[in-house]
Formats: structure tokens, sequence, C-alpha cells
């Protein structure tokens, strides 16, 4: 009689344990780097949104933006390991972990414009890098927006004279080294976090970002000018663990995908206007001037920065180049 009733209390309790178990969700811990009122903040929270509705509560997503969980040059790693499931590094910061391709999205005016660009994210080239990921322990999952790079500092900045011997901060990508060096002025690789203590105390003169991050990071009240140069382009590249994303149950991960499919058109949507409203918010500011370039000083820039192309074949793949120009119609 006692061993039944041991027995049958040990069955209850495995089968409550079980019970528990089967009711954990699953956690994506989604961490990055910016603003939560930005293009990439705000599809964080778009897809944490419609992942947990559409798995009814079975996926838990939590969202940590700010670098609040991990910062730049520590995120990668973070997700190799699996502290972390989720990211949305920029394209420019794929460098360091050994897939220099993705600098192809950081050769200087590449992209005139978000179709440009979404012709090669959608069409075989942007597919055949995420794919590269993949010997790294990442799937990538999406490419997400933020839009064109302009370029701040404390002085008007119209054509590369004005970059002479000036510090600015630039993301980890050898191409923007390059780029910056092509000005004349000086590149300092900083984790995005930093960036306006840096500003700030003179660490670096000036900076190169869209006008979303410029805003949101409050750059706008340490930086006097602000050039409208839309020399580049910044986006992002959403990665999953690999391990994690093949061991969720099959049809967890089609809703999660179906729910990334619906936030990177969300995301994708927003972009251009959430740039356009922030460079509004700066100019209502009053704290920096923004400069438009003529015609003439537009060309200057360009004939200075085009050079990084050539310079960068052997580091992106010539024939990764190739295959950008033609679908953009890009003519170096
Ligand atoms: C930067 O470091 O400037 C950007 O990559 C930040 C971001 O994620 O948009």
């Amino acid at each position: 009689m006692k061993v039944r009733l041991v027995l049958a209390a040990a069955a209850a309790m495995l089968s409550l344990a079980g019970a528990a178990f089967a009711q954990q969700p699953i956690v994506i811990k989604f961490s990055h780097v910016v603003a939560v009122d930005t293009p990439k903040g705000k599809g964080a929270d778009y897809f944490k949104k419609i992942a947990e509705e559409r798995t009814k509560g079975r996926v838990k997503v939590e969202v940590y933006p700010n670098s609040t969980l991990f910062k730049d040059g520590e995120e990668m790693e973070a997700l190799q390991l699996g502290s972390v499931q989720m990211l949305a590094p920029s394209l420019a910061k794929f460098g360091p972990l050994g897939v220099r391709e993705f600098e192809v999205f950081d050769l200087p005016y590449i992209f005139d414009n978000y179709d440009e660009l979404h012709k090669v994210t959608s069409g075989p080239v942007g597919q055949a890098l995420l794919k590269k990921l993949e010997s790294k322990g990442i799937i990538g999952l999406a490419y997400w927006d933020n839009g064109f790079k302009d370029m701040s500092a404390n002085k008007p900045l119209k054509v590369p004279a004005d970059y002479k011997g000036i510090k600015m901060r630039i993301q980890s990508s050898k191409v923007l080294g390059d780029e910056i060096k092509a000005l004349g002025a000086i590149p300092q690789v900083m984790a995005f976090s930093e960036v306006y203590q840096a500003l700030q105390t003179g660490v670096v003169d000036g900076t190169e970002n869209p006008p979303s991050n410029f805003y949101t990071q409050k750059m706008h009240e340490v930086q006097k000018y602000l050039a409208l140069t839309n020399h580049g382009y910044l986006g992002y590249a959403v990665i999953v663990n690999k391990k994690f994303w093949d061991g969720l149950p099959p049809e967890v991960r089609a809703t999660l995908e179906g729910a990334m499919k619906d936030a990177t058109k969300y995301a994708n949507d927003i972009a251009k206007k959430e740039n356009d409203d922030a460079l509004e918010a700066v100019k209502k500011s009053g704290r920096t001037q923004i400069i438009t370039l003529t015609p003439e000083e537009k060309a200057a820039m360009k004939k200075a920065l085009v050079a990084v192309h050539k310079e960068n074949e052997s580091r992106v793949g010539k024939e990764t180049i190739a295959e950008v120009y033609k679908e953009t119609g890009f003519k170096p």
C-alpha cells in the first residue's frame, strides 16, 4: 500500500513537472543597439508582438534595445554562444565575423535609393550572402532597412578638403575605414553605444549615420552640422543562432518565419518615413545646421569616394561587386 502511494505521488509529481515543462515558453532574446523609436527598434517590437500572438504565447520574445544587453563587439559572440537568440546587426558589422562580402553594402554610392538596394537584398546576391553565415553557426532570416547616411561634425563638411585630418567614428568595416581615409580624415572604429559621449568629449570630431540614428541618439546636441551627403547605405541582417532555430518544433519555426516575413515588410515600409521625420526633428531642434550640397560638391565627394570600390575588390569580392553593379545599374 505504502509503496503504491509513494509511486502514485512520484507519478503525480512527474506529470506536474511535465506539464510545467510543456508550458515553459520558448524564449527568444532579441538584442539590438539602437533606440526603440527607430526602424530597427520598431521592427523588433512588431516582431515580438506578432510572434507572441501567433504562437499563442508558446514563444516569448524579449527585446533588449539600446545596447542594454550586449554592445557592438559583444553581440555576435553572444549569439554564437547562445546567450542571445536573435540580433539585427548592421551589414557593416559582419567583417569581424569573417564574412567580409557583406561590406559590399558599405561601398559609397553603390545604391541610389531603396529600390536599387532591394533588388540586391531580395535577389540572388543577397540570399547567397545570408547563406554564408551558416558556416558560422548563424542563420540569416531577413534584411531590414534603415537608410542613407549623412556626415556630421562641428564644421560644415561640403567637399573632401573639409575632412582633412578630422577624426570620424565608423562601424567595424574596413570599407568604411577606406571611405574615411579617401576623404583625408582619420577613421576610428567605436561601438555605437559610445558615440554620443565620444562626440561630446571630442574623442572623435564627427560621424556618419542615417538621420534616425543621429536624432534618437541625440547626436544633434553635440554636432553643429549635418551634411546631407547620402553617400552610403546602412541596413541590417536579422540573424538567429542556427542550433536554436533548427531545434525549434517545426510548426513553431514555420509560424516564426511567417512573423519575420511580416515584420520585415513592416520595418522596411516605415524606414524612409522614420528617417524623413528624424531629419525634420533635427531641423526643428535648431541645434544642428543642415547642409545641402551643391551638384558640384556632390560630384567632388563622389569622385573621391568611388575609388574605394576598386581598392576593396579583393576584400569584398570582385564578383560580388560586379553582381551588385548589374542589379543596380551602377557605373564606376
Ligand atoms: C552604428 O553603429 O552606427 C549602427 O550600426 C547602429 C545601428 O544598429 O543602426
